[in-house]
């Protein structure tokens, strides 16, 4: 009786609203409105994809389910695999499977104006501007090249043919990295006095791999790096960092596994960051901004996230976190995958800037270079054509 007076209209005659944090249902209620302003009817893409290793399996998997991309070619060098693969993905005739001595049928294929890369870093450069030089349209795995001047090459390509080229920066596209984002760019937290990000890999990638990965500054950190300037919209103008390597076999390829830096930013701004490759518990990634008015992090997302807790003798036991980069970035990656094809197929502007992909090359090669020197390294970006802005 004494709460009846709060029972208010009946829930028919209130505004129809739901809380815009629940993306899921954003997806829903376009799909089951047919809101073509979010899904403008397109003719779909015709894709190619190099590399069917890690990262060209998580894209394989967005690509055979997305409605606006026609698959006709597969290329990877496990030619081994093909029959399996075939099989597995339920490829019918439609979809061709080469070896990549044979990519060039794929570059002459005119009706093909996608081309994914998921291949190993150092064969980026040349699938990037033979694809560029055949008008088709570039979603590369970062990094786009081994160093700073192929990387520029690339961008060249594309901008002297007018062809899209875009860096998976798939952090970005998380749905809570980007609502910190937006957040903190709101004003929310003030200005930024501190921002701590940790990024620890797993599962433990195999030597084979970190031998051709470029190094952890450039296979690794560079999501972090990435994460911190487009956070804060601002490039630094100092980088430090120290790194050892604690895992023998990482220690005989000359990497390093286990990394500490520190970038200071000219608004006064400073990131601190910690990252590993490996990570016993599975793949520990957070974002931390402190500001003048207050704070936002981003914590690790777990499966079974609605069971909430287990309590017992030896105290509290959660979930476990997310073990692996597929399952934590799975809705990341899926999202950059429309984001690529809206800039390819509606002409959104892209997110990524080939400046930005550019600064992160830069800033990773201080980094390994205060590392390897112990010194610390300053940025002068007047010198290189980069605006000073990240935005
Ligand atoms: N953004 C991310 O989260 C993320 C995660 C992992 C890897 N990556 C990037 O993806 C790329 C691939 O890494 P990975 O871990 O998937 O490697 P991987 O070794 O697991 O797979 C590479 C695949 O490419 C194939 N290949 C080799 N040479 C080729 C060529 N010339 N043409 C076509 N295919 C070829 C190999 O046979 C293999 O199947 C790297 O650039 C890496 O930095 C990005």
């Amino acid at each position: 009786m004494a709460t009846q007076k709060f029972s208010g209209p009946s829930p028919y005659k209130l505004p129809a609203t739901y809380p815009k944090e629940d993306y899921f249902h954003t997806d829903y209620v376009n799909n089951v409105t047919l809101n073509h302003d979010v899904k403008p009817p397109k003719k779909p893409v015709v894709a190619a994809i190099f590399g069917l290793g890690r990262a060209g399996s998580i894209h394989l998997t967005s690509i055979i389910n997305n409605t606006r991309i026609v698959l006709k070619y597969v290329v990877d060098d496990r030619t081994e695999r093909f029959a399996d693969l075939k099989k597995y993905w339920n490829f019918g005739n439609d979809v061709t499977l080469l070896a990549s001595s044979d990519a060039q049928r794929v570059y002459n294929d005119k009706e093909v104006n996608v081309v994914f890369i998921g291949s190993p870093t150092w064969t980026h450069h040349d699938i990037v501007v033979n694809s560029i030089a055949n008008n088709k349209d570039v979603f590369c795995e970062k990094p786009i090249a081994e160093n700073i001047e192929d990387t520029k090459k690339c961008y060249e390509a594309a901008k002297s043919k007018g062809r899209v080229l875009f860096s998976a920066f798939n952090r970005r596209f998380d749905p809570s990295y980007r609502a910190l984002k937006n957040r903190v760019r709101n004003g929310e937290v003030g200005h930024v006095q501190i921002l701590k990000v940790t990024a620890r890999d797993s599962p433990l990638p195999s030597i084979d791999y970190l031998k051709t990965s470029g190094g952890v500054f450039h296979d690794c950190l560079v999501h972090d790096f990435d994460m911190a300037c487009w956070v804060l919209g601002e490039l630094p103008c100092r980088v430090q960092a120290s790194a050892s390597a604690l895992i023998p076999e990482v220690k005989a390829i000359d990497d390093f596994d286990t990394i500490a830096f520190l970038l200071t930013y000219p608004s006064g701004t400073v990131v601190l960051g910690d990252n590993s490759r490996y990570s016993a518990y599975g793949y520990d990634q957070r974002l931390e901004v402190f500001g003048n008015k207050g704070m936002i992090k981003v914590e690790n997302e777990r499966p079974y996230h609605s069971t909430q807790a287990y309590i017992g003798h030896e105290g509290v036991k959660e979930s476990p976190i997310y073990y692996s980069f597929p399952s934590r970035f799975r809705e990341g990656y899926k999202n950059e995958l429309e984001h690529f094809l809206d800039v390819v197929t509606r002409g959104v502007p892209m997110e990524v800037t080939d400046y930005q992909t550019l600064a992160i090359s830069k800033i990773a090669t201080a980094a390994e270079e205060s590392a390897r020197t112990g010194k610390s390294v300053e940025l002068d970006w007047s010198k290189d054509g980069i605006p000073a802005n990240y935005s």
